[in-house]
């Protein structure tokens, strides 16, 4: 195989180092954007002895700060000539955290983490992912924006850097869940923006997937409990970490592009489904289509301007 680089975000844990040695048992040259470097450098020990393969770098990344994405971003220039695949994986979630959190950058962390870190990471990197044959970015959803299928539930866009931090209760689940819808809302457009370059933009809804210790030991206390039961029932990470490894490399998605894709490797597709209980039912058990809400174009584009705003990126796609 000629050289293929592929750049996974949060490769130290979970899925992300699942996914880390998948690639690299394959023969992709990995690099494993991480910010933590001592975590990184054991689980990167760990997928170079599990894979038999050496080409496993590692490059400091906190996806949640500009200026880290920046110096990032020149470093994997400095590197590699092109880039191949790019995994948005890394995530917030720290279950039963109360206190709204803002990054450095003072937006909501969760939103800088999962929204916007992405979004300025792949612009940044436009130029590699150009020089591949076949370029894509897979952006880590998750079955969390199907409480989007309630008509009530909305975006709090008003509520993303801090406006209202001291004044509304905070719920690290809800805005989880926000970020993760404006990622898909910034998946179709980002798609849109880089169809003419030839760089393929899709997102992966992940249902439950076993959470290793080093995250289980994450959580506020409470959650740790919660957290092992529902380990029980979750699928294990290879399972995911194989989802992501088709979704970017099998000639089936090659030509695919602003899509939402299930675990069963499905494209979804909005919902079809009108009002009413029995309809309300169907719709929350058909894992193949997701919320109307993510296909307003109104939410695109504010999702796509805020995020375009925040970064001060002057430099247009078009
Ligand atoms: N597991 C599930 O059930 C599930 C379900 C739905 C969706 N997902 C999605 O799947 C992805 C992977 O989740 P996981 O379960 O494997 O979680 P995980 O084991 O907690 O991995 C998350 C990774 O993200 C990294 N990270 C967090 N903030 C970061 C930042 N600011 N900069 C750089 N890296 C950062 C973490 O680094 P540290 O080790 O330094 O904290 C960790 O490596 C996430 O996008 C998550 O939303 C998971």
């Amino acid at each position: 195989m000629d050289d293929k680089i592929v750049v996974i975000t949060g490769a130290n844990s979970g899925i992300g180092k699942a996914a880390a040695i998948k690639f690299a048992s394959e023969g992709y040259t990995v690099v494993m954007a991480c910010r933590n470097l001592e975590k990184g450098k054991s689980a990167k020990q760990e997928i170079i002895e599990s894979s038999k393969n050496p080409h496993v770098d590692l490059l400091q990344l906190d996806i949640s700060s500009f200026k880290s994405i920046r110096q990032f971003s020149t470093m994997l220039k400095d590197k590699y000539p092109k880039l191949d695949i790019l995994i948005h994986n890394a995530a917030y979630l720290n279950h039963g955290e109360k206190q709204y959190l803002l990054s450095r950058d003072g937006i909501e962390l969760s939103f800088a983490t999962n929204t916007v870190g992405p979004f300025l990471l792949t612009r940044q990197l436009i130029g590699m992912l150009e020089k591949s044959e076949d370029a894509r970015v897979l952006h880590s959803c998750t079955t969390n924006i199907r409480h989007f299928f309630d008509p009530k539930r909305k975006i709090e866009f008003d509520n993303l850097q801090g406006e209202f931090k001291d004044e509304r209760p905070y719920s690290t689940y809800k805005f989880y869940g926000d970020t993760k819808m404006a990622l898909l809302l910034m998946t179709f457009k980002m798609a849109e923006e880089l169809r003419g370059q030839g760089i393929s933009v899709n997102a992966v809804q992940i249902p439950a997937i076993k959470l290793s210790k080093e995250t289980i030991n994450k959580l506020q206390s409470g959650w740790r409990f919660a957290a092992r039961i529902q380990n029980v029932f979750s699928a294990p990470r290879e399972t995911m970490a194989d989802t992501y490894y088709y979704i970017c490399t099998s000639d089936e998605f090659k030509t695919v592009t602003g899509k939402l894709i299930n675990d069963k490797r499905k494209v979804m597709e909005s919902s079809h489904y009108s009002a009413g209980l029995t309809q309300d039912i169907k719709q929350l058990m058909d894992q193949n289509v997701y919320p109307k809400y993510a296909d307003d174009q109104e939410n695109i584009e504010r999702v796509w301007d805020l995020c375009v705003s925040l970064t001060r990126d002057p430099v247009s796609l078009s």
